[in-house]
């Protein structure tokens, strides 16, 4: 099944409880799906991007705010987070590391990062051919990699990661920092 047919929003955000912050919101597609969340703070560093989503923020039944900032600099208190969702955005940010660590931070104890991510596909000629590809994509593609090995980065930043779904390069994840 294509990612465009697979309802994964809703599977990402629908039953998300808590405080939530959604890091890379871009238009704010994710928003109006927010079902169950006590409060939505988004980030977004592209500015006609965060427009939108203060757009689609205002039309929300549950408190939402969008600001713009990274992932790598979250401006959010440390320990106040139950959930950050990430959609389609570990591809792009410039420091993957540094963006987990700032996630760590800001997430209360037991508090988790919820993901749908496209990642560097699992067979090799895929990967080779992700990996060949990447250095034009990304210069097109808003740095875009084809070739995260996301999976693989949390796990090695001490996360402790529950795969939920994956079809084809794209992952649908629970992380827990431990
Ligand atoms: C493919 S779009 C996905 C937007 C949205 N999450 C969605 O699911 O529709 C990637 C988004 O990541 C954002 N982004 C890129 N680098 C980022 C960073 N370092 N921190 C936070 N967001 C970033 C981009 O501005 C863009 O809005």
């Amino acid at each position: 099944m294509s990612i465009s047919v697979w309802n994964w929003r809703e599977w990402l955000v629908g039953e998300i409880t808590g405080v939530v912050l959604e890091i890379g919101a871009g238009s704010g597609a994710n928003l109006s799906r927010y079902r169950r969340a006590a409060q939505v703070f988004a980030i977004e560093p592209d500015a006609s991007s965060a427009q939108q989503a203060q757009v689609a923020a205002a039309r929300c039944v549950l408190p939402v705010s969008v600001k713009i900032a990274v992932a790598e600099h979250l401006p959010i208190a440390s320990a106040s987070i139950d959930h950050v969702v990430s959609s389609l955005v570990f591809c792009s940010v410039r420091d993957q590391r540094q963006a987990l660590r700032e996630i760590r931070r800001v997430l209360k104890p037991n508090g988790v990062l919820a993901m749908v991510e496209h990642v560097r596909p699992q067979t090799p000629f895929l990967a080779g051919a992700a990996d060949a590809a990447t250095p034009y994509w990304r210069g097109i593609a808003h740095n875009c990699h084809l070739n995260r090995p996301t999976v693989e980065v949390l796990r090695a930043e001490k996360w402790d990661v529950h795969i939920l779904q994956r079809r084809g390069v794209f992952v649908h994840l629970e992380a827990r920092a431990f």
